[in-house]
């Protein structure tokens, strides 16, 4: 039961962070903070990096929501192989997607690399989705075989 609110709750954070890495592309802020995985500063915001800081902030948090709720759905009995495939493909996606942040500024927002990030995103986007609608699905068996 525990799990659909923890896989609705990665979907709601991912598309804050998908909405916030917009207006990071669309405002030129993508290399205000240089370096990777931290800021100039380290771990503490600063008004310089402020919403670069923020997108990071928020995508280690989806990465630990989205693998969390992978690691429940993998001990959960009742989990059928389709949610077994769209959490774990989920994850997978995740961790791709925080290197490839890496690289993004690493190779100062290479056009072809900045595409591939909202390609990712978009896919990672779909799994969670999926995630969820299966995981509320998996919430409503369990309560119809209790009864
Ligand atoms: C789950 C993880 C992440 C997701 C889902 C995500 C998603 C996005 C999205 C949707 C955009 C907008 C792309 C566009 O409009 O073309 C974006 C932009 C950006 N992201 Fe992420 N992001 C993630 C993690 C990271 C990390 C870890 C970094 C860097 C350390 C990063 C660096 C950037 C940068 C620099 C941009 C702006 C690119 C530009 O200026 O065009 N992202 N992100």
């Amino acid at each position: 039961m525990f799990l659909k609110y923890l896989a609705l709750a990665s979907l709601v954070v991912l598309y804050s962070l998908m909405f916030i890495g917009g207006y990071v592309s669309a405002s030129g802020l993508g290399l205000s903070c240089p370096d990777w995985p931290l800021c100039p500063n380290g771990i503490l915001p600063d008004d310089e990096y402020f919403i670069e800081w923020t997108h990071r902030l928020i995508a280690a948090t989806t990465g630990a929501l989205i693998v969390a709720t992978t690691v429940g759905v993998w001990l959960n009995k009742q989990s059928h192989r389709k949610i077994k495939f769209t959490s774990t493909f989920a994850s997978t996606l995740v961790v791709t997607q925080i290197a490839l942040g890496a690289l993004v500024i690493d190779l100062k927002l290479h056009a072809v690399l900045v595409a591939i990030h909202l390609g990712i995103g978009i896919l990672l986007f779909a799994m969670t989705l999926l995630t969820v609608l299966f995981a509320f699905k998996l919430g409503k068996a369990m309560v119809t075989a209790k009864a």
